[in-house]
């Protein structure tokens, strides 16, 4: 397969540290140009990581007919605009999470969505823990699984923080919030009816650093969970069966360099004595995410995710904000 050739918008934390990184692992990719809104900064970045050209602004990067398709992780506010002026320009477009700040934001991008491929980088659909899980639950080995309860928490205050800024998409259910809802939908392989959630603002920043949220699948089927982006660094999947219940350990920062563990417990005892582990042996699922982007561009598999899975993510997003203001029960 011909390499796909990529630029990247901006110089992103998560870019330089992980996602650039796993791109250049890549066998179907080749990372050829990035771009910044200050030049020297760009040409920094790309010179460290061995990337050839450098761009002063995103529209440069856009502009450059070599480019075939986009890294987007700009600031969630971004998300959509830069998306789309990509995909307008014929580019494909892999877009952090969450693809927007609302779902009718998201649907703007429906425009373009049959002529370039579009998906939301939520990258831990691709680590085999999370596949040999959805596997296990499908096969019917946890009996019926009921109940997803999740907890994803860290600590960051910094107001120079995009996480702490309201205007440009910062809080707690934008930037962690999204995992629990993506991988219950991933594991139920249905969409929620319904949410509920509780919310706490920090007073400074405006933005929700704790939520919790439950979500009703129907047929009994719930998720539950909290995310806070000021709570001592954790996070949790449990996924409760009739029979058994299976833990992930790591569910969303599964170190790019070393193993994870899935535990088991069919419940003989409370004190962790029927409890197995399995070593889920380590990958990047960066290059996981890229490789199978990358190949969907060549057209060598169907894009694993679109548009309208985004689309549907965004849509319990908005239902959580929405009963954060009036505390019912809002439809999905
Ligand atoms: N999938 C994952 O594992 C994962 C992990 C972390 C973050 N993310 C997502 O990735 C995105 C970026 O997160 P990050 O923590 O890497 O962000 P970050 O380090 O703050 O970088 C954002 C970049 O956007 C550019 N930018 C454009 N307009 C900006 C504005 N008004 N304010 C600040 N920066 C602006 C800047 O680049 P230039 O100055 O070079 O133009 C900046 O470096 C978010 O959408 C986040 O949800 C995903």
């Amino acid at each position: 397969m011909k390499k796909v050739v990529w630029g990247v918008l901006s110089t992103a934390k998560i870019g330089w540290e992980k996602v650039i990184p796993a791109m250049l692992k890549s066998e179907y990719c080749e990372v050829r140009a990035l771009a910044s809104r200050n030049l020297e900064k760009g040409r920094k970045l790309a010179d460290q990581l061995g990337i050839a050209k450098a761009y002063g602004s995103y529209q440069e990067l856009l502009d450059d007919p070599e480019i075939e398709a986009i890294y987007n992780p700009l600031p969630n506010h971004e998300h959509v605009p830069l998306t789309l002026a990509a995909a307008r320009a014929g580019k494909h477009v892999l877009c952090e999470k969450p693809v927007a700040l609302t779902a009718s934001e998201a649907e703007q991008l429906r425009e373009v969505a049959d002529k370039v491929h579009i998906m939301e980088a939520f990258m831990v659909r691709f680590h085999p823990q999370w596949l040999s899980v959805r596997e296990r639950v499908r096969a019917g080995e946890l009996g019926e699984v009921r109940s997803i309860h999740t907890y994803f928490s860290y600590f960051n205050n910094d107001a120079g923080n995009i996480r702490n800024m309201a205007d440009i998409g910062g809080g707690a259910l934008y930037d962690i919030g999204c995992y629990p809802i993506v991988t219950a939908r991933f594991l139920f392989d249905a969409e929620p009816l319904r949410a509920i959630a509780l919310v706490d603002r920090d007073p400074q920043f405006q933005t929700d650093r704790m939520v919790s949220g439950l979500l009703d699948f129907g047929q009994g089927r719930r998720l539950d969970f909290t995310v806070s982006t000021q709570s001592v660094p954790y996070q949790r999947v449990q996924i409760c069966g009739t029979k058994k219940r299976i833990e992930i350990e790591i569910p969303f920062n599964a170190p790019l360099g070393g193993s994870t563990k899935v535990h088991t417990d069919d419940g003989k005892r409370l004190d962790g004595g029927s409890t197995s582990s399995e070593v889920i042996a380590a990958c990047d699922m960066y290059t996981l995410e890229i490789d199978a982007f990358s190949q969907a561009v060549r057209g060598a598999i169907p894009l694993p995710y679109g548009v309208e899975d985004a689309i549907l993510n965004m849509r319990v997003i908005d239902a959580l904000f929405a009963s954060e203001k009036t505390g019912a029960w809002v439809a999905v």
